[in-house]
């Protein structure tokens, strides 16, 4: 292949995967990190503008459905790592796959430019040597969508004299230690600050903060990483089952939304009973179970959450036991500060505190960073780009007084701006030069479908590049391929990507008028995973599908255990390599499968039973 340079931004779970895969394929692909190490936010950083794991973050991925390191599946590591055990994870993933050299450390990318003769970008980066232009043919953004946090507003903060921070610049408890603290949001950020902060420490005799309350406006899906009987979640959940789930989503939203959201309003009653104090001998687990499904219903206000098919739930199994024990205290929605250290709530209660942590999320991406790339359309605000937003923004900061400001971030809210990406991923317009890798939100662990989508990259690029070579080499014909070889991974044409993308967003901004909470780039499982599967050439959706599929009957038929493993294992990366798809290794046209892979999906179902086998044991002699 003709060398062709890619600049991948960040070496989180995005950038490392799409740096090994485009890589292995040949391409000259290099990757710019601004920090001083490899894992993104799974490793630590004391810098409050870095988003990152904190002492206690435990991950919502198990072991069972994580990415493989060739030989080490870790049988003996905990069901969920921490977050510095995912960070060490990743470390010896670059180290095994000898990435770290590929890596241009405190280098940070300040922005991505068409270049004058329009055949590639010249991507401005800043070190300690100061600020340099390089040409590359192509760019992978996989610089996260945690970076920017987001805030409410806050009437009445210069009031106030106590502590405010947003949950990017909590690090550690020491920041608020002593203090009366209010924990407002309640995703997986505010809900593991809130439980972080009722522990006791060795050096400290009380809990690390005096009083903690938790502030949230309405409900949200609290759920526990576990299932009533000890068993990851994850590990309940098969490939049959999620591709049957995609599908009835697509087809029947009025069907799912409902009945999912009622399966997870019965597991977060569950949840929440578990810790339920049984109030009298010879009680009965329906009993308290009624008594925890009044207090979520009504004392805890958490029925009234965001769908499941808008949102992520919060896991968490930590938050039920300390509101049980009153050692966190739910209130209400922050409304804003009303004295030195009073902070007002919508239901008009006055609190007294010391620190408020603002947990309210982050903005979902800087798309700043290339601000050719096209935004909107549809029936949203009219095509524009990045970088005229942007602009736009900074003329109302400039010249405009508070109160046009506050006007022109209402009517953002009315209108979110969304990028024009074709399945989350390409700007139509440059979809053979540029991959965004950190702007889809799956139903699936997020590292498994970053790697999936840099596969998918890999391959359409492969192909691009192998037709674009043919026919710039005239005397080269095409190979010639056998009949029914896998084609191409390529993409459609322009006006396609943009009729997928109009209709995206149409659906997008359709759920976000329903519920404001609807999160960017949510993806619609079925097309989505269907593309990445087909484009990366995984050919698992040829072998399995959801049950009703003829597939799946085919290698039942033909292969009873590895039917077996895929329709009742977890769902793991293993299986994206278990077939070979590609036998002449023609660029672009499949992959080649890994001679581990079937001995590590077997492996991981394997494991994943002995858990299940134990935990009913465990679960059978605590009855007794
Ligand atoms: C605390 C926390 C816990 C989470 N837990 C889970 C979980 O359990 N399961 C799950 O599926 N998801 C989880 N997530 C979601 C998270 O988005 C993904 O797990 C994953 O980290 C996303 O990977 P990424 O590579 O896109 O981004 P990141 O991990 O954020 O990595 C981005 C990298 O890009 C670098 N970078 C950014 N901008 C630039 C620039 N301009 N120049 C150079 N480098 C740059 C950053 O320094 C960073 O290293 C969690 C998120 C948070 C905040
Ligand atoms: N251990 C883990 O696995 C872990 C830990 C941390 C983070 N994460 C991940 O990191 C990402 C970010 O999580 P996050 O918890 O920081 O953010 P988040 O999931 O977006 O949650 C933000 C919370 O703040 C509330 N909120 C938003 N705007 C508000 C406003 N203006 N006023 C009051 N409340 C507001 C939201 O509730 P409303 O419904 O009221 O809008 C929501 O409860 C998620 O993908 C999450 O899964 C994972």
């Amino acid at each position: 292949m003709e060398k062709v340079n890619i600049a991948i931004i960040g070496t989180g779970p995005a950038g490392l995967t799409a740096l090994k895969s485009l890589r292995e394929q040949g391409f000259n692909a290099i990757a710019f990190e601004r920090r001083d190490r490899i894992g993104g936010l799974w490793s630590y950083s004391g810098d409050p503008a870095f988003t990152s794991v904190i002492d206690g973050t435990v991950c919502n991925i198990s072991k069972f459905v994580r990415l493989p390191i060739a030989e080490s599946q870790e049988k003996d590591s905990p069901t969920y790592s921490t977050g510095q055990q995912v960070g060490e994870y990743f470390h010896s993933y670059a180290v095994h796959f000898k990435l770290l050299e590929h890596v241009w450390f405190q280098t940070t990318v300040k922005k991505v430019l068409r270049n004058s003769a329009d055949d590639g970008w010249d991507v401005y980066i800043t070190d300690t040597d100061g600020t340099r232009i390089l040409p590359f043919h192509k760019v992978v953004f996989g610089s996260g969508n945690e970076s920017i946090p987001s805030w409410p507003s806050l009437p009445g903060r210069d009031k106030f004299k106590g502590i405010v921070i947003h949950g990017q610049a909590y690090k550690s408890p020491e920041q608020v230690l002593g203090k009366r603290v209010l924990v407002v949001g309640m995703g997986n950020t505010g809900t593991d600050i809130a439980t972080a902060l009722c522990h006791r420490s060795r050096d400290h005799p009380g809990p690390l903060a005096s009083k903690v309350y938790h502030s949230y406006r309405r409900g949200r899906l609290v759920i526990s990483r576990y299932e009533d009987d000890g068993v990851p979640l994850d590990t309940k959940l098969n490939w049959p089952t999620m591709c049957l789930k995609y599908l009835l989503d697509a087809w029947a939203p009025w069907l799912m939304r409902p009945l999912i959201d009622k399966i997870m309003m019965r597991k977060m009653i569950s949840d929440a009973a578990r810790s339920e104090p049984e109030l009298s001998p010879g009680e009965t687990p329906s009993q308290r179970r009624k008594r925890a499904e009044h207090k979520v219903r009504h004392d805890w206000r958490l029925a009234d959450f965001p769908s499941m098919s808008r949102r992520h739930p919060t896991a968490n199994e930590h938050w039920f036991p300390a509101v049980q024990t009153g050692a966190i205290t739910p209130v209400h929605g922050l409304q804003g500060f009303v004295g030195e250290h009073e902070a007002l709530l919508d239901d008009g209660t006055v609190l007294e505190v010391d620190a408020v942590i603002i947990c309210t999320g982050y903005q979902h991406f800087d798309f700043n960073m290339m601000p050719e790339l096209e935004m909107d359309g549809a029936d949203g605000p009219s095509v524009s780009t990045s970088g005229s937003i942007a602009a736009e923004r900074e003329k109302t900061k400039n010249e405009l007084d508070m109160e046009n400001e506050g006007r022109q971030q209402q009517q953002e809210e009315k209108q979110p701006h969304l990028p024009r990406l074709y399945h989350l991923i390409f700007p139509p317009r440059w979809a053979d030069s540029v991959a965004f890798l950190s702007c889809f939100a799956p139903q699936e662990a997020a590292w498994n479908v970053a790697e999936l989508a840099s596969m998918a990259v890999t391959q359409i690029w492969a192909a691009d590049t192998a037709k674009k070579n043919t026919a710039n080499t005239k005397e080269q014909t095409p190979p010639t391929l056998p009949d029914g070889y896998r084609k191409p991974a390529t993409l459609p044409s322009v006006t396609e990507m943009n009729a997928q993308v109009d209709a995206y967003h149409n659906w997008w901004r359709g759920q976000w008028r329903q519920d404001r909470s609807m999160l960017p780039g949510f993806v619609q499982g079925n097309s989505f995973n269907r593309f990445l599967h087909g484009a990366a050439g995984t050919g698992l959706y040829e072998h399995i599908d959801h049950a009703f599929a003829l597939g799946n009957w085919r290698l039942w038929w033909n292969d009873r255990a590895l039917y077996t493993w895929l329709a009742r294992g977890p769902i793991n990366p293993c299986a994206y390599r278990l077939f070979e798809t590609n036998p002449l290794g023609v660029p672009g046209c499949g992959r080649r499968s890994w001679g581990g892979a079937r001995g590590a999906v077997k492996q991981l179902y394997e494991d994943a039973e002995e858990f299940k086998r134990n935990a009913a044991r465990k679960s059978a002699s605590k009855m007794k």
